[in-house]
């Protein structure tokens, strides 16, 4: 079984998809993380943001795992725990430069089709539907409008002991969204036969309602 969850940035996807795995006993994948990930390792190496070749060549010399944890799941750069790292401003208004790269987004791909294979999976992102995983048992596509999306990203920076400014988020929140939409490969996009689901006006456990009685839907037995 494959569930496919897809939606701009602060959507709620994440928080979401990692309660249906702990419900449901599946693996959660986070690819928004992947990229981070090697996005963090780019800012770190102080590599280009544009060349696509470098970056690449980087990726192919960089793992990435992810562990379950109490506190939810934790990411591991060759074996470094960045959980924490790649949550970090530099990374999050870097990423989107990084994803655009084709060559980069062929390698991340075929991971996580790799990870898809092996296992029951919850995989969460921009283009798991239309691209990663097509033939995923379960598309949802979350929306939400930018102002909730923005206090909710305040929120939980705030949380974090991230320094957070609304106004500014909100303005990245919307570059993000064009950059991710607006790109020529693997653009975010609602697959054709995703259900969209708008998360503004819902709680986090009305969203994780309303994905699992899809779910049940189609897998009566689970
Ligand atoms: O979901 P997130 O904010 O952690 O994602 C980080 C960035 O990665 C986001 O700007 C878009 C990109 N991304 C992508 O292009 N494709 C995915 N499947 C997941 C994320």
């Amino acid at each position: 079984m494959t569930v496919a969850i897809d939606g701009p940035a602060s959507s709620g996807k994440s928080t979401v998809a990692k309660r249906i795995a702990d419900q449901l006993n599946l693996i959660y994948v986070d690819s928004g993380a992947m990229y981070r990930t090697i996005t963090y390792v780019v800012i770190k190496e102080r590599i280009d943001l544009t060349d696509q070749k470098a970056i690449v060549n980087a990726l192919n010399s960089v793992s990435i795992e992810f562990e379950r944890t109490v506190e939810g799941q934790s990411v591991f750069c060759n074996k470094i725990d960045v959980t924490d790292k790649i949550r970090q401003n530099d990374v999050t208004n870097a990423v989107s430069i990084v994803a655009a790269h084709p060559l980069v987004r062929e390698v991340l791909v075929e991971r996580q089709r790799k990870i898809a294979l092996k296992q029951n999976v919850i995989m969460d992102g921009r283009d798991i539907g239309t691209v990663v995983l097509p033939d995923a048992s379960v598309k949802i596509f979350l929306v939400a409008s930018v102002d909730e999306r923005a206090e909710r990203r305040h929120k939980e920076n705030k949380q974090k002991g991230i320094e957070s400014d609304l106004t500014k988020l909100k303005q990245e929140i919307t570059d993000r969204d064009y950059k991710d939409s607006t790109r020529k490969v693997s653009p975010l996009k609602k697959a054709d036969d995703a259900i969209e689901i708008d998360t503004t006006a819902l709680s986090i456990d009305e969203v994780v309602k309303k994905i699992k009685e899809i779910i049940f839907e189609k897998y009566p037995n689970l």
